[in-house]
């Protein structure tokens, strides 16, 4: 399936105060993320030879639908999903078959974003990023440019971690993506060399910081593009 997609998008915003999270942040996230699913990230020049044949472009539009917003003080909303239930104080996802519902709050924790994979509860389908995190931030530090959303984006399109959360041989389900066995963090050189290959550092997929990842691999696009066949889990997007 190659057609372009494009995905319209509810952002849910629950915010400790009015106007805490601002329009500039909500503009450079879908600007952010219609870069990194377009091949359009700036820094797509800085991926080494070894790994310049398999950038994808995933041709997936972001298309903001409307905003959300209410206040509320909480400062650790957590990872058990209240955020996106009115009755627990937070949100209702908006029609989730047919839009991306983004929930921007305080998660606490340390905790950047979390994602839902395809397939599960249409009620908490969707991703969360944490207030400092959404859009170019300057609270964010290197985790202040937008990636979070992307990262997170990945995974409700079904995207594994590369290393594929284990040992070298645990898999992400994707061929074209060198196997590793943990996490990358903040910006490191090429190559960084884990169960006999380099890893695919500037990956969304690792845990690198925001401005050192800038690609999906081909073998990821197809992952994602699997979704949107007749009968697939995206079907309706
Ligand atoms: N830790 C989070 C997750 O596994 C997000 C990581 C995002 N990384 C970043 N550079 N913004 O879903
Ligand atoms: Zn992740
Ligand atoms: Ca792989």
């Amino acid at each position: 399936y190659t057609a372009p997609i494009t995905i319209p998008v509810v952002v849910n915003i629950i915010e400790r105060s009015e106007g805490n999270v601002t329009q500039a942040q909500i503009s450079s996230q879908i600007a952010i993320l219609n870069q990194d699913f377009n091949n359009n990230n700036p820094r797509t020049s800085n991926i080494p030879g070894e790994f310049a044949g398999l950038v994808a472009n995933a041709n997936v539009t972001f298309a903001l639908a409307s905003v959300v917003s209410i206040v509320d003080s909480r400062t650790s909303w957590g990872t058990n999903d209240a955020m996106k239930f009115s009755s627990q104080g937070g949100i209702d996802a908006t029609d989730s078959s047919n839009f991306l519902n983004i929930w921007v709050c305080e998660i606490g924790g340390g905790i950047l974003g979390y994602a839902q994979f395809p397939g599960g509860s249409p009620a908490t389908d969707g991703v969360v990023i944490g207030t400092n995190y959404f859009g170019e931030t300057v609270a964010g530090g290197i985790y202040g440019k937008g990636r979070t959303a992307t990262h997170e984006v990945g995974h409700w399109l079904n995207l594994r971690h590369i290393w594929g959360d284990g040992r070298c041989r645990q898999d992400d389900f994707v061929a074209d993506t060198p196997s590793s066995d943990a996490p990358n963090y903040n910006c490191p050189a090429y190559p960084t060399v884990n169960c006999q290959s380099a890893d695919m550092t500037m990956n969304y997929m690792d845990y690198v910081q925001d401005d050192c990842m800038y690609m999906f691999s081909n073998g990821q696009n197809d992952r994602m593009r699997a979704l949107f066949v007749p009968g697939g889990a995206r079907e309706g997007l």
